[in-house]
């Protein structure tokens, strides 16, 4: 694999919004990141990648984008950016943007521009389509819920509707105009110009369509279907647009960029995120899919630890064996805490949090932490549906109303799988808030914020904080940072409930052993000829230790990491 400036590197999500409130509004905002920059230092971050910050009506928290080219007052002005892009490159952090650009906001103009006038260009920027048999042009239903075709604002009684994948407020924008990818292609560099160095990239399979707008067999029985499935079909035309976008703005830039793309083959794989890929890598989606492949969160699946073991390993294998470069996460603000989702009860804590960080922290690829994983947050207590802000959450809560859920069960549901648990505000201190804000917050505090937050754990020896700073030192240590990059992984079988792998150098000089029990019974695992003289513990977590005679013994959430 040819070397690229961001291998070796760590990387952390922000969700802006609930960072840190530098102005009492309730929101966090561009000078609150500024101010927590020298701790993502000391955590050891390379990139941030900032969920979006431009101007927004926030339907969907601001994937929504009503004006692609500005920030968002309620986060500040370009010249906040520019301080931070300035303040972050003087610490060797370098900031990676969110590109929205499967849809934008219904309040952008060029959707003003389309509905006030049919035949003008901005109309041609979307999806404005005939209605068949009286009816919407397909059956397909949004993620959000509801159809994926509403009736074009100022036009409803005529029979023509618009394109949302998403929330009616975030139009699809058409990419098969060459107009409207020009327009992306300069938004893009605007902010390449500006210093930005790389983007995460939304949705991005949704910007191919079948322009025939077939109906797909109906998942439930509404008659509709996921559109997600209408993205798991090959549509052909996705490498037409994403390798002019990429020769137009990010290969000139030697830019990073991160897709998310669910529903990946290994052809996929290869043709997104291989050597001559569309983008430098792909989030590892695959636990979120095996959830969300089924339509609806009271379908959705408990995922035990072996699933989610067996999701990432498998993603690993299916990585390497295409040399395609991946991008290994537990959570980001479309899910759940990882530490709360993946685990048995009795690791949902402090205990659970450092051994899932073990699994994740050495696999091959580019680690994303999202903000508050390296201390170890959980999901929020949430008691009523008033206290979720998420539209894909009330929607759902709605659907299982309508299905006979009890208000208790839908508001447990929606708990267990809302995104909301992501986004509630970070965790600084045990003051009112959370030292998030001196306001009221936008989104309710986590209940244990008062004994779980920053303040109790940083420069604390054994705090998940300190943990993970550690394994960020030892992942990029010089005399690992070759393996953990590009050494290859291979899984360990042990046993139920037991995470292991090992990665060794391409030169084969060196193997590392990772193992992690979450079982309650602990494991005693002898290393048997694997152990030689030079054999060494690198780092430890919840008492795990390796035994003179080369046992490895791990009492529940235990984990280890081994220099065979
Ligand atoms: C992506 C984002 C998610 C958003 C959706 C629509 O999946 O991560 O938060 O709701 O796209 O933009």
């Amino acid at each position: 694999m040819q070397n690229k400036w961001w291998h070796g590197k760590v990387a952390y999500q922000i969700y802006p919004k609930s960072f840190c409130d530098s102005n009492g509004d309730g929101v966090g905002d561009l000078q609150g990141i500024i101010s927590k920059l020298d701790y993502l230092k000391a955590l050891g971050i390379d990139i941030l990648w900032l969920s979006p910050i431009y101007p927004s009506p926030f339907v969907d928290q601001g994937y929504d984008i009503s004006n692609y080219v500005d920030i968002d007052p309620s986060f500040g002005t370009l010249q906040d950016f520019d301080e931070l892009l300035a303040k972050a490159k003087e610490r060797g952090i370098d900031i990676v943007m969110d590109l929205v650009v499967n849809h934008c906001s219904s309040e952008h103009e060029w959707f003003k521009k389309a509905c006030a006038d049919l035949n003008s260009e901005e109309a041609g920027y979307f999806y404005f389509i005939k209605g068949k048999d009286g009816k919407v042009p397909n059956n397909l239903r949004s993620y959000f819920g509801g159809s994926v075709w509403t009736k074009i604002p100022g036009h409803e009684n005529e029979d023509i509707y618009y394109s949302h994948y998403f929330a009616k407020e975030q139009p699809d924008l058409n990419w098969y105009n060459p107009k409207l990818r020009e327009q992306v292609f300069k938004l893009v560099n605007f902010w390449i110009d500006r210093g930005v160095k790389g983007f995460r990239v939304d949705a991005i399979l949704s910007i191919v369509k079948d322009l025939s707008f077939p109906d797909l067999p109906a998942d439930d029985t509404d008659g509709m279907c996921h559109a997600a499935k209408m993205n798991a079909r090959n549509l052909g035309d996705i490498g037409k647009f994403l390798n002019e976008l990429k020769a137009k703005t990010f290969t000139p830039a030697d830019s990073f960029t991160v897709g998310e793309v669910l529903t990946v083959t290994p052809d996929s794989v290869k043709e997104f995120a291989g050597p001559d890929g569309y983008f430098s890598t792909l989030f590892d989606l695959s636990c979120r899919e095996l959830v969300e492949s089924h339509p609806h969160y009271r379908m959705f699946p408990t995922v035990t630890p072996d699933d989610f073991v067996k999701c990432v390993f498998d993603t690993q294998d299916l990585y390497q064996k295409v040399d395609a470069f991946v991008a290994p996460i537990i959570e980001n603000h479309d899910e759940p805490r990882g530490v709360s989702y993946y685990l048995p009860e009795y690791l949902q804590n402090e205990h659970g949090a450092k051994t899932i960080a073990t699994v994740l922290m050495f696999l091959r690829g580019i680690p994303f932490i999202y903000q508050g994983q390296e201390i170890g947050m959980t999901n929020t207590k949430f008691e009523s549906i008033d206290e979720f802000n998420d539209l894909y959450a009330k929607d759902e809560y709605r659907d299982m109303i309508e299905h006979g859920f009890t208000e208790e069960q839908a508001v447990a549901c929606c708990a267990r799988h809302g995104r909301d648990n992501a986004r509630t505000p970070m965790l600084w201190d045990d003051s009112p808030n959370a030292g998030f804000t001196t306001g009221k917050p936008w989104l309710r505090v986590h209940q244990d914020y008062k004994t779980l937050n920053v303040k109790s754990q940083f420069g604390v020896p054994g705090s998940t904080f300190s943990y993970y700073q550690d394994l960020i030192k030892l992942r990029k240590a010089p005399e690992y940072a070759q393996t953990m990059t590009y050494g290859t992984f291979a899984r360990v079988n042990i046993g139920s409930g037991v995470q292991a792998y090992t990665r060794t150098a391409l030169d084969q000089s060196q193997k590392i052993l990772v193992i992690a029990n979450t079982n309650q019974e602990e494991l005693r695992y002898s290393l048997g000829d694997l152990k030689t003289a030079n054999t060494k513990v690198l780092i430890s977590a919840n008492d795990a230790k390796l035994d003179a005679d080369g046992t490895v013994v791990l009492g529940c959430g235990g984990a280890i990491v081994l220099a065979l």
